[in-house]
């Protein structure tokens, strides 16, 4: 491996820091969210606020190199005005330089969900003031911290918080239009392209970039029904994200099918031109599954999330477009009923190469399992498993040519995992009640894995 590689492990703000009233921190959209409907919720959820040195040393002593971690924008600006909280600067930096400190490089994302609730009471990412108000935002990140950081991440996942907080409703702000999530797409898109202009504007060393919720695209059959499928579901899961932010264009098809029912006249063509000449360095992909889909047949639009760990499976169908399926003879499946694939990421790494030829970071990648973490040491050999094979597809992905700069495993340590609460769990360290850290068996084995140079992976091989 490239001594330059990167094997890190990653977290969010929200999920992970709690502390969610304290040194002047402004409410965020989950605070309110949850808060309101009496849901569990991240307000001391691993308290890495107030662990966050003790964390860092273990990843240290994990032999990472790298923690990627986001930014909480309600914790660093105060209000719509733009006044800025020095309070959470500080925290933030003391956070960097205990990092660097350790050998660890701090892989930062600007927006990873906790949109602050001033900018919700304007109507969050269907009004572009939202858009200017990160611009501003995402410009005090730089200033204040670009001596110490040099890996910077725009948004985490816009696909998975615009779909699910406007179209499939069971994250905030809870909405269920269609139209609402197209706009709040195109608007976080925008947004995404002005934080690059804003990091180029300044001239700042080093490099930005995207995280993806990837979900690379398979069909049933090769014909050319399926096809089309295809290609209709690449662009919802997909394309849209990477096609606009690496190479500055939304999918031509996509906004013809969407022009024929939606009023798109919200792009406007300076805006269009901003995502143009704005795009990224490198693109991060978070991978848990792929999607596998066949033609439309009948009924309406319909998308199902399994929020409870019950076995039920995540399913999306669009009307006209494509149906994603789960029928595999021998498929293995999380309790969350999403699918185990690691072959899929190996074809997915090549096909984003092969279209963007940007470097890419596997910014995410994890199990979650309910786990018992009063012991002292959890047995988890499931996450070992699904480690090993997706590392292996990563390694195969290399040897193909493709160029992956590093790998973070979700998650650094047990946090809050938004809808599903604290019983789903990913940590490589267990957080148990009284929030001690207590590494779990994959913690020494990635420790191990990662001091072998990845030579002590065992190795799998896939058809094509
Ligand atoms: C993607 C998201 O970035 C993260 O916030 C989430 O908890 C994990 N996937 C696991 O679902």
């Amino acid at each position: 491996m490239d001594k330059d590689f990167l094997w890190g492990s990653a977290t969010a703000s929200y999920q992970c820091e709690g502390a969610y009233d304290v040194d002047e921190k402004a409410a965020s959209i989950w605070d309110v969210y949850l808060h309101e409907r009496g849901l569990e919720n991240g307000d001391v959820a691993s308290d890495h606020y107030h662990f966050y040195k003790e964390d860092i040393k273990q990843m240290a002593e994990g032999g990472q190199n790298s923690y990627r971690f986001s930014l909480s924008w309600p914790r660093i600006i105060k209000d719509r005005e733009g006044h800025v909280n020095e309070k959470g600067i500080a925290f933030y930096r003391d956070l960097m330089k205990t990092c660097l400190e350790y050998g660890i490089k701090p892989f930062v994302t600007i927006y990873h969900w906790d949109l602050p609730q001033y900018y919700e009471d304007i109507g969050g990412w269907l009004n572009k003031q939202t858009c200017y108000g990160y611009e501003r935002y995402a410009e005090v990140c730089f200033e204040v911290f670009h001596d110490l950081v040099k890996d910077w991440v725009t948004f985490n996942e816009p696909k998975y918080f615009t779909a699910s907080g406007y179209l499939i409703g069971n994250y905030p702000p809870g909405h269920n239009d269609p139209y609402e999530f197209i706009l709040a797409a195109y608007n976080v898109m925008y947004a995404s392209a002005l934080g690059v202009r804003a990091f180029r504007k300044g001239g700042y060393d080093g490099q930005i970039g995207i995280v993806h919720s990837f979900a690379p695209v398979n069909g049933v059959d090769d014909s050319l029904k399926t096809k089309i499928a295809m290609r209709f579901a690449d662009n919802y899961a997909n394309n849209w994200i990477l096609d606009t932010a690496a190479k500055g264009e939304i999918p031509f098809d996509l906004l013809c099918v969407l022009n024929e029912r939606y009023d798109l006249s919200f792009m406007k063509k300076e805006e269009l031109q901003v995502i143009k000449e704005n795009t990224v360095d490198f693109l991060g992909l978070n991978y848990y599954s792929h999607m596998l889909v066949r033609p439309y047949s009948e009924g309406e639009t319909s998308l199902v999330v399994n929020n409870s760990g019950a076995g039920g499976k995540n399913t999306v169908i669009i009307k006209g477009w494509f149906e994603q399926i789960f029928d595999l003879p021998d498929a293995q499946y999380n309790e969350w009923g999403t699918q185990i694939y690691p072959k899929g990421l190996q074809k997915g790494l090549k096909e984003a190469y092969e279209r963007y030829h940007l470097p890419i970071y596997i910014t995410e990648n994890g199990i979650g399992i309910r786990e018992d973490v009063s012991v002292e040491m959890v047995d988890d050999q499931e996450r070992i498993d699904f480690m090993n094979d997706h590392i292996s597809a990563m390694l195969n992905a290399m040897e193909e040519g493709v160029d992956v700069r590093g790998y973070f495993a979700w998650s650094s340590f047990d946090l809050y995992s938004w809808k599903n609460g604290m019983a789903k769990r990913y940590g490589l360290v267990a957080v148990d009640e009284d929030l001690r850290r207590k590494p779990k068996k994959s913690y020494y084995w990635y420790r191990d894995m990662i001091a072998s140079g990845a030579k002590s992976i065992d190795r799998k091989h896939w058809d094509e």
